[in-house]
């Protein structure tokens, strides 16, 4: 869908916006999600909690958001977590110099690279400042981290976690010894980190304070190959770009180990896991891909790296990275903290090695958006919908009372709060005609809705509407909270009623 219709549906019903929006001069990269857009996050988390991290056994954490300088020394952050950036010598506008380039050259430019190759290359491509023209300066590194001091003397220098997953191996250790794991264990996070963007853009495509789901899998390197699932996978074709063929590959996860194109089997079986859990958000198959990253591209923690990336009007879009990051972040940890952190087994002491897989929250939900938006054109009138999955969608069903009137309204309540009580979300809309009501449950996703009329007080049915297809069946009220269980976890198909 193009990028406009996102924009024009998230405005127009609140989905999300410009934060602290009244105040013109706010900086930009911050996002507010209305009570619609809340929910639709808020699903796409319970989603990855049901189907990756409950299903695989993981456990979950929350960690604080602030951290001391300490931790970042050790990451590597400080040091590493750079952007280049180039100012317009005219303008003095700060723009990032490997996205410049690349929207001039149509080539991917790694950030990593040099400041001095990235010069060659704006003064090759002649490329000036987008606002003014302006001569552009020489690139220099900026490190992206949100710093803040704290404490009343404000003597603590502390940044904002720049991702969720720090956190995490500050963690590990508690939780290896008090939960009585042993390797491989997953740990997982769902949280916001921040990023100082340079030029924050694409609403929640380049945001300064960005949603992640992220999870960490804690494994034996000597066991890379020891994933009791994998016969379940082995068979399963990964969407793979590989560097050495620039194409798009279909591997199944056995040959992508017998190839050695991955690591191990721990690494293919996860690809597997993330390819599947987006399918099963909705996204088709064909538009999606894992892009395998050179080393001048993967971060600087990381020894292999797959970007999962879905095809949108915009281009292919990084939801995930899938990096494979060694034992690099225990070990450092360890040195900075002097904290023991390596695990005693099979008679070896050893440093885990970390599969990551980070996921974008805010990210995916600008996906969701694009890939389920429907524009159709029914005769002289225009129909919009959202084809959301129903366990993404804000609500499973709008209940409809005809009129306001003769015990309907009253029905209509009833119903709704019966819906509630089986844990569904449900929705009352009493406001305007049918017609009008059905548009505004299908511009945010509703998959069903329930119209109450006379006849219902006559021979207790209702009248149930699906969204994609807007077909309608009579149904009995007192079915209805099972029906629409059974129809969001899909097990009963509304074709089949
Ligand atoms: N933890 C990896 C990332 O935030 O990109």
């Amino acid at each position: 869908m193009p990028r406009d219709d996102i924009v024009n549906l998230a405005a127009r019903r609140s989905l999300f916006y410009p934060s602290a929006e009244i105040y013109p001069n706010s900086p930009s990269g911050f996002w507010d999600f209305g009570p619609d857009g809340e929910t639709i996050r808020r699903k796409i988390i319970e989603f990855w909690r049901n189907e990756l991290v409950e299903k695989e056994g993981f456990v979950e954490i929350y960690g604080a958001q602030i951290l001391p300088e300490a931790v970042f020394k050790a990451s590597g952050h400080l040091e590493s977590f750079n952007d280049p950036i180039t100012q317009c010598a005219k303008c003095n506008s700060l723009h990032r110099a490997d996205k410049l380039i690349e929207e001039k050259t149509k080539e991917n430019v790694p950030e990593s690279l040099p400041t001095k190759d990235l010069d060659k290359l704006i003064e090759k491509n002649q490329i000036t400042c987008p606002k003014c023209r302006g001569r552009l300066g020489e690139v220099r590194k900026f490190n992206m981290m949100m710093g803040l001091d704290i404490g009343a003397t404000g003597q603590q220098r502390c940044y904002l976690r720049p991702e969720t997953c720090q956190t995490i191996f500050l963690n590990f250790n508690r939780i290896y010894k008090t939960m009585r794991q042993n390797l491989p264990i997953g740990i997982a996070q769902a949280g916001c980190s921040f990023r100082n963007e340079i030029a924050p853009r694409n609403t929640l495509l380049r945001e300064r304070e960005l949603g992640q789901m992220e999870i960490e899998v804690f494994f034996d390197p000597q066991k890379i190959d020891e994933v009791p699932d994998f016969d379940y996978v082995s068979d399963y074709l990964l969407n793979l770009w590989l560097l050495d063929e620039k194409k798009l590959v279909k591997v199944s996860c056995s040959d992508a180990v017998k190839k050695k194109i991955v690591s191990g089997k721990t690494v293919a079986y996860y690809l597997a896991r993330v390819q599947q859990l987006y399918a099963n958000y909705g996204i088709g198959i064909d538009k999606m891909r894992f892009r395998q990253l050179d080393k001048d591209e993967k971060a600087f923690y990381a020894a292999e790296t797959w970007d999962f990336e879905v095809e949108t009007d915009l281009g292919w879009i990084e939801l995930i990275a899938c990096n494979y990051r060694t034992d690099y972040d225990l070990k450092r940890h360890s040195k900075v903290s002097n904290t023991e952190l390596s695990v005693s087994e099979d008679g070896r002491k050893f440093f885990p090695h970390v599969f990551e897989i980070s996921a974008g929250i805010d990210r995916t939900m600008y996906v969701l958006l694009d890939h389920t938006f429907r524009k159709e054109k029914r005769g002289a009138e225009e129909r919009i919908f959202l084809a959301l999955n129903p366990r993404i969608a804000p609500y499973l069903a709008g209940v409809f009372p005809l009129v306001k009137k003769d015990g309907l309204l009253e029905l209509a309540k009833n119903l709704t709060a019966e819906i509630r009580n089986y844990y569904l979300d449900a929705f009352m809309d009493e406001k305007g005609s049918i017609g009008k009501r059905y548009a505004r449950a299908d511009e945010i996703g509703i998959p069903y809705a329930i119209t109450i009329d006379y006849q219902t007080k006559e021979d207790n049915t209702v009248t149930l509407r699906e969204r994609d297809t807007m077909e309608q069946k009579r149904i009995p009220l007192e079915s209805l909270p099972e029906t629409l269980w059974k129809m969001k976890h899909g097990k009963l198909k509304f074709s089949s009623l």
